[in-house]
C-alpha cells in the first residue's frame, strides 16, 4: 500500500497514560465503568500542566464529550469551573451526580440504604425460598407483586433477568420510586447504582460490546442477588460523597459546575463565547463503538418512555456517526481540503467493492462522517475559548479493512485549518482493544497488523486571534 506523508510533529510521552483502568478504584470515578474513559491520573497532569497557575475562581474546563465526567470530576475537586456534555443520558446522569453529591444528605442517604438493605433482604429471602422450592413454574404465584413494571419498548434476544432477578429489580425500583418525592438526589443516587451494576446480574455481558451471556461462552443467570451489589455499590458512593465533602466543604459549588445531556454541536445554545480556559476530552474513537446500543438497558430501564426517542437522537447525533447508519449511503464527501485523508479514503472506497454492505464503500463513508464531524467539531469549539486556551484531545488510530488512519495527525491538520496551533504527543505506544476493523466487523485482515497508540492532540487557541473569529 502506498505510503502518505503527514506533516512532522513533535512526539515526547510527557501526559500521564490515559487508561481508564485506574480509576475502577478511585473514588468517584469507580462508580461506573466507562468503555474508552480515561484515567482520573491523565486529566489531573493535563489540568496542572494547563492551569497549574491559573486562579480556580475565574477558569473553566470543558469536557465536550464527557462520558461519565471523568474531566468534570478532577476540575470540581480543584475548584475549577467546569462544563460537559454528553449524548448519552446514562453517562451524563452519572457525571452529573458526581458533582451534585457536594450537596448531598449524607445522613438521609446512609438511612435509605440501610432501609433498602433491610426491605430488600426480605423480598430477597421470600424470593429465593419460594423459587427454590417451586421452580420455574408458579413461584411467584404467593408472593407481594411489585408495582413496578419492565420498561415496555425494552426487547432482548435471552431474557434480559431470569424471573427471580426480575422479580427483586422491581421491587428496588418500586422502592427508588418511592424516593423519589421525598428526595429526587437520593432517588438519582439509587438509579445510577442500579444502571450501574444492572448487567452484573443479567443475562448480558460486556465484552466489551453488549452481549447474551450464551453468545460469550457463559452460562445464563438462574438467580442472584440484587441487594448485595446495588448496596455495595451505594456504600462506595456514600464513602466517595462524604470524602468529596470533607474535601471541598458541603455545597461547595464552583461558579459553574453543569453537565449538558445533549450534543456537543449544540454547545453554543448554552455557552458564552471565550468563556474556556482548557479542554480535555476525548471523542469517540474511529473504531465504531456503538454506546447507545451498548447502554440500551441502561437507557431503557432508567429513561423508560423516552427511550426510543432517547437512542434514536444518540444513534443520528452521535460525533461521527456509526458504520450501519451511513454505509449504505451514496458515496459522502469530505467536506475540507486534505490530500493525504481523500487519498487514503480513496483507497478504502475501492477495497473488496463486490461485498456489499461490508465494503470499503460502506466504511468509506463512515470514516468520511467522522473527519467530517472533526472539523464541525473544531468549528465549534473554535468560538467558545478564550484566547491563549488549550485543548487536549485524546484519540487513538484506526484500521479499517488493512488502512491505518492516524486520527491523531489527521485531527490536528484539521485543527489548523480552523485556525489553532496544533501539536501530537504520543501518550500511549501500544493498546488493546477492537479498533482493528477488517473484511468482518472486527476480524484482522491477514498481514495488517499496524500498531495501536493513543495519542493527545493539544491545540492552542494563541492570543493573536482576541476575537475568537475563524
Ligand atoms: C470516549 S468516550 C469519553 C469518555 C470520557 N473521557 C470518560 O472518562 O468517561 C466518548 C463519549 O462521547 C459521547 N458523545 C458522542 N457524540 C457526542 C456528541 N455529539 N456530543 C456529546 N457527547 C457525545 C459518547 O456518548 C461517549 O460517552
Amino acid at each position: 500500500m502506498q505510503q502518505l506523508t503527514f506533516p512532522d510533529v513533535g512526539e515526547a510521552a510527557v501526559l500521564a497514560d490515559p487508561a481508564f483502568s485506574s480509576n475502577k478504584r478511585r473514588p468517584l470515578h469507580r462508580w461506573v465503568n466507562w468503555i474508552a474513559g480515561f484515567s482520573a491520573d491523565f486529566v489531573a497532569s493535563t489540568i496542572e500542566r494547563y492551569l497549574g497557575s491559573a486562579d480556580p475562581a475565574s477558569a473553566c474546563v470543558l469536557d465536550p464529550f464527557a462520558g461519565v465526567g471523568t474531566t468534570l470530576v478532577e476540575a470540581f475537586r480543584r475548584r475549577f469551573g467546569t462544563v460537559g456534555f454528553e449524548i448519552n443520558p446514562f453517562a451524563a446522569l452519572a457525571a452529573r451526580l458526581k458533582l451534585a453529591c457536594v450537596r448531598l444528605d449524607l445522613a438521609r442517604f446512609e438511612a435509605a440504604i440501610a432501609t433498602y438493605d433491610r426491605l430488600l433482604g426480605e423480598v430477597e429471602t421470600e424470593t429465593d425460598a419460594a423459587y427454590r422450592a417451586n421452580g420455574s413454574t408458579d413461584w411467584e404465584a404467593r408472593l407481594p407483586q411489585p408495582a413496578s413494571a419492565p420498561p415496555r419498548a425494552f426487547r432482548s434476544r435471552v431474557p434480559f433477568f431470569s424471573p427471580p432477578v426480575l422479580h427483586k429489580v422491581l421491587f428496588t425500583l418500586d422502592y427508588v420510586g418511592g424516593l423519589r418525592e421525598g428526595d429526587p438526589l437520593i432517588a438519582d443516587m439509587f438509579r445510577l447504582a442500579f444502571g450501574a451494576t444492572m448487567v452484573g446480574y443479567s443475562n448480558y455481558t460486556y465484552e466489551p460490546s453488549l452481549g447474551s451471556r450464551p453468545g460469550s461462552g457463559k452460562a445464563l443467570i438462574d438467580n442472584a442477588s440484587v441487594r448485595l451489589p446495588v448496596v455495595a455499590k451505594l456504600s462506595e458512593m456514600l464513602a466517595d460523597a462524604a470524602e468529596l465533602q470533607t474535601m471541598l466543604g458541603r455545597g461547595a459549588q464552583p461558579a459553574l459546575a453543569a453537565v449538558h445531556a445533549m450534543s456537543f454541536f449544540r454547545a453554543p445554545e448554552c455557552l458564552r463565547p471565550q468563556s474556556i480556559d482548557l479542554v480535555v476530552t476525548s471523542p469517540p474513537y474511529l473504531n465504531n463503538y456503538h454506546y447507545p446500543r451498548n447502554t440500551r438497558p441502561q437507557v431503557h430501564w432508567l429513561f423508560g418512555d423516552h427511550a426510543a426517542r432517547i437512542l434514536r437522537q444518540m444513534e443520528t447525533e452521535s460525533f461521527g456517526t456509526f458504520w450501519q447508519t451511513v454505509r449504505d449511503l451514496p458515496p459522502i464527501a469530505l467536506h475540507m481540503p486534505h490530500a493525504g485523508l481523500g487519498e487514503r479514503l480513496a483507497a478504502l472506497r475501492d477495497v473488496s467493492p463486490g461485498r456489499g454492505a461490508y465494503s470499503g464503500a460502506g466504511w468509506a463513508n463512515y470514516a468520511t462522517t467522522y473527519f467530517n464531524d472533526a472539523y464541525r467539531f473544531f468549528r465549534v469549539l473554535w468560538p467558545l475559548l478564550k484566547p491563549g486556551a488549550h485543548a487536549v484531545i485524546v484519540v487513538g488510530n484506526s484500521l479499517l479493512k488493512g488502512i491505518e488512519f492516524q486520527v491523531d495527525r489527521i485531527f490536528a491538520d484539521i485543527a489548523r485549518m480552523v485556525g489553532f496551533d496544533a501539536a501530537v504527543e504520543v501518550v500511549r505506544s501500544s493498546r488493546v482493544g477492537s479498533s482493528i476493523v477488517g473484511t468482518g466487523l472486527r476480524s484482522k485482515p491477514r498481514g495488517a497488523r499496524a500498531a495501536l497508540y493513543e495519542a493527545a492532540v493539544i491545540l492552542h487557541k494563541s492570543a493573536s486571534h482576541p476575537d475568537g473569529s475563524v
